[in-house]
């Protein structure tokens, strides 16, 4: 039996600005995803939110892509966003960003990520959701975990990961994808994946063909053609026996890295690993926050979640973004705090320059 995993996103509107999701809107999704599942189409999910993010997490055996699962997450967000257009909610409907369902949320407005997989003797599988970034941010965060064997000990010492694994990356600005092999070509991974804003990693696999990593890629500013907030990336990773521990997992994060989202999508600044509960982004709408719940998956159900942030190991790790935020918030709208040429052409900046261009002589 394979099963598929769904996470999939959308900001629906939210609670005092882009701060969090309304607990009704949540109930909705909670009711509608029950129904879902007395009625066979999923096996098993779980509702949460990361920041202004409703997360709905599914189970079932439909497959990845399945027109069924993603009309379900569709209705779901519409009537999500009903329920936060009933509350004049901040942002109300803000990820749909299309009337009509075509068999696909990818394109739409809301966020995607999916696996399908035979599941091993036990199954250990963390779900990522990040706040004010954008798909980018995982880059560094997939590296470290697939590619860095000063991060996962497993690459040099398990047998089963020794051989390393390959990236898919995907060129946003072509929409074409490649697949790069570490440890052999880490160099011209590095390369691509340096520019978060442009390449992507949308999946990682074991030499032998097991899939470990998904993420979403979609872009919102590429499908509206306007900025229209930030993309609030999910990953799925799968863990332990043959692929990096659950612990080298997390390594990554207690060493915040800049990421590109925070106020208006605009500036970067640390991405800040924090629990469930924490995961409600104030400070200058930030700093970009992201949650990881734990799962072991038995026959498609989800038995869980742990809370994987949700432990003082990450204390220093907050502290150090809390810091990394101040330098950064020092900047104002000084470059690298606001985001470079390329990454603004969606806000006001273009009609700036086009106003003053008679008077530049
Ligand atoms: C970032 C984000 C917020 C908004 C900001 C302005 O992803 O959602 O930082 O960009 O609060 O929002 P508006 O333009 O709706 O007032
Ligand atoms: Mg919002
Ligand atoms: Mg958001």
């Amino acid at each position: 039996m394979k099963t598929t995993l769904s996470l999939i996103k959308a900001d629906i509107g939210s609670l005092a600005g882009h701060h969090e999701v309304f607990e009704e809107c949540k109930n909705v999704a909670k009711e509608m995803l029950q129904n879902a599942k007395n009625s066979g189409l999923i096996i098993d999910f779980y509702v949460t939110a990361c920041g202004d993010d409703l997360q709905l997490l599914m189970s079932h055996q439909k497959g990845v892509d399945n027109p069924e699962i993603h009309e379900l997450a569709w209705n779901v967000f519409k009537a999500a966003a009903d329920v936060a257009k009933k509350f004049k909610l901040y942002g109300a409907g803000q990820d749909i960003l299309k009337e009509a369902f075509s068999g696909n949320v990818k394109g739409l407005g809301p966020g995607v990520a999916e696996m399908e997989f035979e599941e091993r003797p036990s199954e250990p599988v963390l779900f990522f959701m990040a706040d004010k970034t954008e798909p980018g941010a995982w880059n560094y965060f997939l590296y470290k975990v697939f590619a860095d064997p000063f991060n996962t000990a497993g690459l040099v010492i398990d047998p089963k990961m020794h051989d390393g694994f390959i990236f898919e990356i995907l060129d946003l600005k072509e929409g074409k994808s490649v697949e790069l092999r570490t440890p052999e070509e880490i160099y011209d991974l590095l390369a691509l994946i340096g520019q978060p804003g442009r390449f992507v990693i949308r999946s990682v696999k074991r030499k032998d063909g097991l899939i470990a990593a998904v993420a979403s890629t979609q872009r919102l500013s590429l499908i509206a053609g306007k900025y229209v907030g930030k993309d609030d990336p999910v990953c799925i990773v799968r863990a332990q026996h043959g692929l990096p521990a659950v612990g080298e997992v997390l390594e990554p994060f207690a060493n915040p890295w800049l990421v590109a989202g925070w106020m208006r999508g605009s500036h970067h600044g640390p991405l800040m690993p924090c629990p469930v509960e924490k995961a409600k982004p104030s400070r200058f709408d930030g700093p970009p926050r992201v949650i990881s719940l734990g799962f072991q998956i038995c026959e498609g159900r989800l038995i869980g979640p742990a809370d994987m942030f949700d432990d003082p190991a990450f204390d220093l790790a907050r502290q150090k973004a809390n810091e990394m935020a101040d330098i950064m918030r020092m900047h104002g709208p000084f470059e690298p705090h606001r985001l470079g040429e390329e990454e603004m052409e969606y806000t006001t900046l273009p009609k700036v320059l086009e106003k003053l261009k008679d008077r530049f002589k």
